[in-house]
């Protein structure tokens, strides 16, 4: 059958994803009506805030894109199946966490979310409904989608509608966050993957408002949903390979920074993506590499899922290595001491807790008694609880949310960077330094401090990679 052009959407799932990602869409196709819809009535309550700085996920520049169109063809709304019915278009992006139990515990991916979806989709669609993917999914799961939806073809609502028909795409999302407004506006590419030529020139269409068609890829719906998981396994390898030679490098006296540069020199390597750390986080690259892992077992291939399960093993043990080189420059002993924790998100510009390093290391520090003082531009005191698994409070063993570093700094025995918080980089260290207690340490995670002005203010200072 022939396919209308795109005039309405509706994206399910108001999260990290789709918020974003409707918004530029609806900024750069003013004639399609887009509509967020989301379960969680708080969540679509905060998008629809008069407040454009309390928006539910923060990220530089969504406030001004979103303060075009919010209103003119874009809606955040609860009322899921009606926008549903209306829509040319579905996109399904609900989140898709690691299974904690049954079959695949801890590794495979928990599809009752997009099981859902699928389902309501195939109830309240009406005519022919073009489905896309874009939650990252282990491969083959369009398949279950299309089952639900094909089950339900062909029914129609009464004589005057059409019969339903489904096209299912897979639209993966390369987005990062912090930087996801140009991500979205400016993709390296826009992969669409499916098995139906009509459906996926028509999403096409869609992105080819903005995007350059020779960056518009388009292949069969399993290699679109694999080469997710495979551009997220080779990311997170290169944090997990540079974070095993920054140990290399403290215990043989090379620094991180300067091996990174020389590598990145080479063409066929590059520079990006070679930053040591305190390990990756965020709610992508544990979750699918697990996923691939899970995956390659399930079809017999152990070497292969051991080879990425071992960027996995490797990032823990980072993280790990963090919190005990702490103790054991504080004496081996962290308990009854101050320690201010400088960051909390998973990376900079962003107010996304999912998988931040800084949660191990807070908690293994938490564990041996230490007093921590946390300070995050981002990050509300409810989030560090729920991640912490543990309020607020006082006494060995306990945290605090602190507005500023001066605060971190006050009566502690050192500070640890975990987030590459610009504002970090621009610390006043005498007057911190003053505050603390002696020997006073900071330990930089990130490398971001200003370690001479630090050291200068009298501070003991490690930075990792650093020899
Ligand atoms: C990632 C992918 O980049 C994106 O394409 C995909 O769609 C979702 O997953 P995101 O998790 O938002 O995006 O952020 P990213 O910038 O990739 O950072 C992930 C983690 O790696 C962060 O904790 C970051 O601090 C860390 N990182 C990144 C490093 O430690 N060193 C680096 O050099 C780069
Ligand atoms: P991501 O980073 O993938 O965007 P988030 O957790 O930020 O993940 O967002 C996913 C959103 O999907 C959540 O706001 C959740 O309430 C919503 N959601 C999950 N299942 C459904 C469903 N069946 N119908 C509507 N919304 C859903």
């Amino acid at each position: 059958m022939a396919l209308p052009t795109i005039r309405s959407i509706c994206c399910i799932g108001a999260g990290y994803v789709g918020g974003p990602t409707m918004a530029v869409i609806a900024d750069r196709c003013p004639d399609v009506q887009v509509t967020v819809v989301d379960l969680n009535a708080e969540r679509i309550a905060a998008w629809n805030g008069a407040d454009l700085s309390r928006l539910p996920v923060y990220e530089p520049g969504l406030d001004v894109v979103l303060g075009r169109c919010r209103g003119r063809n874009l809606y955040f709304s609860t009322a899921v199946e009606e926008a549903i019915a209306v829509a040319d278009l579905v996109f399904i992006s609900v989140n898709t966490p690691t299974k904690t139990k049954g079959l695949g515990a801890g590794q495979a991916s928990d599809l009752k979310w997009v099981e859902a979806c699928a389902r309501t989709v195939a109830k309240a669609a009406q005519g022919h409904t073009i489905v896309v993917e874009k939650s990252t999914l282990p491969v083959r799961t369009a398949e279950v989608i299309q089952q639900i939806l094909f089950a339900s073809e062909g029914s129609g609502v009464g004589e005057t509608q059409p019969a339903k028909s489904f096209s299912v795409l897979s639209n993966p999302e390369f987005l990062a966050e912090g930087t996801a407004i140009a991500d979205l506006e400016m993709p390296d590419r826009v992969l669409i993957g499916g098995h139906d030529s009509e459906a996926i020139e028509a999403l096409s269409a869609i992105y080819g408002q903005w995007v350059a068609p020779q960056k518009i890829l388009r292949t069969n719906l399993w290699s679109s949903e694999l080469s997710k998981l495979a551009a997220n396994a080779f990311l997170a390898q290169r944090i997990s390979s540079i974070n095993s030679i920054a140990a290399f490098c403290e215990a043989t006296g090379a620094n991180v920074r300067e091996v990174a540069r020389a590598i990145g020199a080479d063409s066929r390597i590059g520079e990006k993506f070679l930053q040591a750390g305190p390990g990756f986080g965020g709610s992508c690259f544990k979750k699918d590499i697990l996923n691939l892992v899970y995956l390659c077992r399930h079809y017999g291939l152990e070497e292969v899922a051991a080879y990425w399960e071992q960027v996995v093993k490797l990032n823990h043990w980072q993280q790990q290595r963090i919190a005990r080189l702490v103790i054991s420059k504080l004496f081996g002993t962290v308990s009854g001491k101050r320690i201010g924790v400088l960051g909390f998100a998973f990376k900079a510009d962003t107010n996304d807790t999912r998988e931040s390093p800084a949660i191990r290391i807070c908690r293994d520090l938490l564990e041996e008694g230490a007093v921590l003082q946390i300070v995050d531009p981002k990050v509300n005191e409810s989030q560090m609880a729920r991640e912490l698994d543990q309020p607020a409070g006082d006494g060995d063993g306990s945290w605090q949310q602190v507005p500023e570093v001066l605060q971190a700094a006050s009566g502690a025995d050192a500070l640890l960077l975990l987030t590459e918080w610009q504002k970090f980089a621009q610390v006043d260290w005498p007057a911190v330094a003053a505050l603390m207690r002696r020997p006073a340490w900071l330990f930089d995670a990130r490398a971001k401090a200003d370690a001479a002005a630090a050291r200068a203010a009298g501070l003991n200072v490690w930075t990792v990679g650093e020899g």
